[in-house]
């Protein structure tokens, strides 16, 4: 089955639109001409973002994907659906000893429970049309876990869990997934937060551009997984052969407290 073209007629639902790495992604395709529906909680923000974007007939889509209700109105009024990205989500950081329970349940609702809830309400009109392409944005913490970030590495390693079950499940279907494992990349997904762990270095956060460049080009080849910047892919072959390795480079890249114990 060809990849989905991406081109004037393709219909592109973006969750987490309203900012950070989801409206670059959303500003890639739309330069590409498709029609895009743009998903997030923010909606006078969504509508600067849609009259933003080059091309017309995009539509602003507030809802909340913790809410399977409102994030299944949301994928029935935009109609049609050639490609889907579950983008919406957040970071927090504390070691698991200080970390609440509410932080943790938020994040999970959010970063696993929002991906689900997403792909199910998307899923059934694309098998219907034997056409279609999801983009899961996960995270290098799906890869190589880091302290203080064990809740939003496990919320990441679900999105990973699922979008490789799945893209199995998918072949044949005219339907395909691409997961997505961004390093650092310069969004807001950190705005206002003082107490990020030492490892986590914003100075040296990457362009949300080429990020959203390689997303639109995975989904016209079909690639089945995008690794930004490459260094993301190294960790992954690296933490898969020797974790204790992995845990030596971190930690001159990164300080002791990317990797303290070992
Ligand atoms: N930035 C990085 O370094 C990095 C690295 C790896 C992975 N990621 C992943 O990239 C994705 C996007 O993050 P980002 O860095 O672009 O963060 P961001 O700048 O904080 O943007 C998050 C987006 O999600 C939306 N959102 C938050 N809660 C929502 C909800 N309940 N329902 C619907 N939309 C919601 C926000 O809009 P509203 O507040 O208007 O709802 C916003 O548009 C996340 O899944 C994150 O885990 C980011």
């Amino acid at each position: 089955m060809p990849p989905v073209e991406v081109g004037r007629s393709t219909r592109v639902l973006v969750t987490g639109a309203s900012r950070g790495i989801g409206e670059v992604v959303a500003g890639a395709f739309a330069r590409r001409g498709c029609t895009l529906g743009l998903v997030a909680r923010s909606e006078d923000r969504l509508r600067e973002v849609g009259a933003e974007l080059p091309g017309d007939g995009h539509v602003t889509l507030p809802a909340d994907v913790r809410d399977r209700g409102s994030i299944a109105a949301a994928v029935e009024s935009f109609g049609a659906i050639d490609v889907a990205v579950a983008n919406a989500g957040r970071a927090d950081y504390a070691p698991v000893r200080e970390m609440d329970l509410d932080t943790v349940e938020e994040m999970t609702r959010l970063n696993w429970l929002g991906t689900v809830y997403t792909v199910k309400a998307v899923l059934p009109g694309m098998l219907e049309r034997r056409r279609g392409h999801l983009v899961l944005v996960s995270s290098v913490a799906a890869l190589r876990s880091f302290p203080s970030g064990a809740v939003y590495g496990a919320t990441k390693a679900a999105q990973r869990a699922f979008g490789e079950a799945l893209w199995h499940e998918l072949g044949g279907t005219g339907v395909s997934l691409t997961l997505v494992y961004p390093g650092e990349v310069r969004s807001s997904i950190h705005e206002g937060k003082d107490d990020l762990p030492e490892w986590r270095q914003p100075s040296e956060d990457a362009e949300p551009e080429p990020l959203a460049e390689q997303i639109v080009e995975a989904v016209q080849a079909d690639a089945s997984a995008v690794y930004y910047p490459k260094a993301v892919r190294a960790v992954r072959v690296a933490h898969g052969i020797s974790p204790r390795l992995t845990d030596r480079i971190l930690r001159r890249m990164r300080g002791r407290s990317a990797a303290p114990r070992g």
